[in-house]
């Protein structure tokens, strides 16, 4: 993962915890309308991968085991991983592509009531993600992917030489010489693996997203409200399809990108489809960035005109994030995919402890509530859930009480300790074990290796019954916690 050149290291500092008389009467711990229904504590688990389903995308006993272990903790809402609309193969993702997804995707939503008591509410992430391989080997892309064109011949002087002699020469070429004969998509895809993008109009199935995502997106919100999830939040944020029709980077000229209305078109309409498809009675929020954090992204302005759209077309929530995007993403290595998360905007969108001035706790507090107050101003009230450092009650408190969130989202916190809601709530703060934002976490995601955390995936190990990562070193959910008899 990309670091700050300051390289300062930060320390989480929760603060003092509240008794449980103060946290009873916290803003943190009391109810919220959401839409329909109401949450029952302002508190909220962000989605979060945890690379636990199976290959073809089917829930596992290790996601029911996952969800039910965070329901414990009785936050007042999870939103489950991101889960892709589409019936098509994406690896060990979970999938609502279909009708047979339904079934394993309740059986989340049955252990997720029973482990709260039918507490927390649940809401399910619908993700659109575009085509990304990965980097490939030289003498396999130059000798055999690379489609040879006109421009490779000029560029080598073998205008009518036989394929397989302009392969040779420009597998001999050095690199800055291969730089000049390839064009910039190519160089990518040798240098990154290609990836495709919601600009490339020549290709028929991105040309037809706009005609094809509001359909996938409404079937899928009709399949989660069947296998019983309280809501839906479209997945409107960092690096996938969604996130790249609304950045200032979507030069469409199909009505589809360029001005920001334009680049809000889609996002409109997949919500407006899902709405129709479930109808006014089912949470429908959306998850998207304050700021994009790449060069010619998208700006706070532009995330404060969104914002306010989003909330006139009748969204019931907003969740807040920040970059994660593919642009500034560093290089993968020969044979696996660039992780949109190891750059600068990645950085913004998991801060991790070594840091700069700003350091890594509430970079996305104050964008947040310059587009929430916008909301307000013009007059809406939808409820807008922040994330981004968050691990002290003060610092979630302080949020709430100076108007800035509605709802405080604790991912990694929450990681760290699934029972940071119930022991904060409980006047038991002093029990609870601290997220150092070592992001070993996301160090995992990246490899797509079973997310879990250091601070206790070796605690206890021969616990009976204990489950294990696939190399058997890790514990894949933390031990459980029991409130001391005061
Ligand atoms: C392991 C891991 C997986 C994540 N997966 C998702 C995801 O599926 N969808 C999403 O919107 N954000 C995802 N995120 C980002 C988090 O929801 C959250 O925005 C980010 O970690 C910052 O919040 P925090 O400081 O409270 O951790 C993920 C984060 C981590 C650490």
């Amino acid at each position: 993962m990309w670091r700050p050149p300051q390289k300062i290291k930060w320390k989480p500092a929760p603060g003092a915890w509240p008794t449980r008389e103060q946290a009873l009467a916290s803003r943190l711990f009391s109810p919220l309308r959401l839409g329909p229904l109401e949450l029952a504590t302002r508190t909220w688990v962000p989605a979060m991968v945890p690379w636990r389903a199976t290959d073809d995308g089917f829930v596992t006993q290790d996601n029911l085991d996952w969800y039910a272990r965070f329901a414990a903790g009785r936050p007042g809402a999870i939103v489950v991983e991101a889960t892709g609309i589409r019936d098509v193969p994406s690896g060990p993702l979970l999938r609502i592509g279909h009708d047979r997804f339904v079934p394993g995707l309740r059986r989340i939503v049955d252990a997720v009531r029973e482990a709260s008591g039918g507490e927390t509410k649940l809401f399910l992430q619908l993700i659109d993600f575009l085509s990304i391989r990965r980097r490939p080997e030289p003498t396999k892309f130059l000798g055999r992917h690379l489609a040879i064109t006109e421009r490779h011949r000029r560029a080598l002087g073998l205008v009518d030489a036989p394929e397989a002699q302009v392969r040779d020469a420009l597998l001999a070429l050095p690199a800055e010489r291969l730089a000049e004969a390839l064009d910039a998509r190519e160089l990518e895809a040798l240098r990154r693996g290609a990836r495709e993008r919601v600009t490339d109009l020549e290709l028929p199935h991105i040309r037809e997203l706009p005609r094809v995502l509001p359909g996938l997106f409404a079937a899928a919100a009709r399949r989660a409200r069947e296998a019983g999830f309280d809501g839906v939040e479209l997945h409107y944020a960092h690096a996938y399809t969604m996130a790249s029709f609304l950045s200032a980077r979507n030069t469409r000229d199909d009505g589809y990108g360029g001005s920001r209305e334009n680049r809000v078109r889609l996002p409109l309409e997949v919500f407006g489809r899902v709405r129709a498809e479930v109808g006014d009675d089912y949470v429908v929020g959306c998850r998207f960035l304050s700021e994009d954090c790449i060069d010619g992204g998208s700006t706070l302005d532009d995330s404060i005109a969104f914002g306010v759209a989003f909330a006139q077309a009748g969204m019931d929530f907003l969740s807040l994030s920040r970059g994660g995007k593919f642009e500034d993403a560093k290089q993968p290595a020969i044979g696996a995919a660039a992780y949109p998360y190891t750059g600068p905007s990645g950085y913004e969108c998991m801060p991790a402890h070594v840091s700069d001035e700003r350091g890594p706790f509430g970079r996305n507090f104050e964008p947040s509530a310059r587009i929430r107050a916008a909301i307000r101003a013009a007059g809406l009230s939808t409820p807008v859930v922040v994330a981004g450092g968050v691990h002290g009650f003060a610092q979630a408190e302080e949020l709430l009480a100076a108007d800035r969130a509605d709802v405080v989202g604790f991912a990694r916190a929450s990681l760290a300790d699934p029972d940071w809601f119930t022991k904060v709530r409980s006047g038991h703060g002093d029990q609870v074990a601290t997220c150092i934002y070592a992001n070993y976490c996301e160090a995992l995601d990246e490899r797509h290796e079973e997310v879990t955390c250091q601070l206790w995936d070796r605690t206890a190990l021969d616990e009976p019954g204990v489950r294990r990562t696939k190399d058997g070193k890790r514990r894949l959910t933390p031990p459980a916690w029991a409130a001391p008899s005061d």
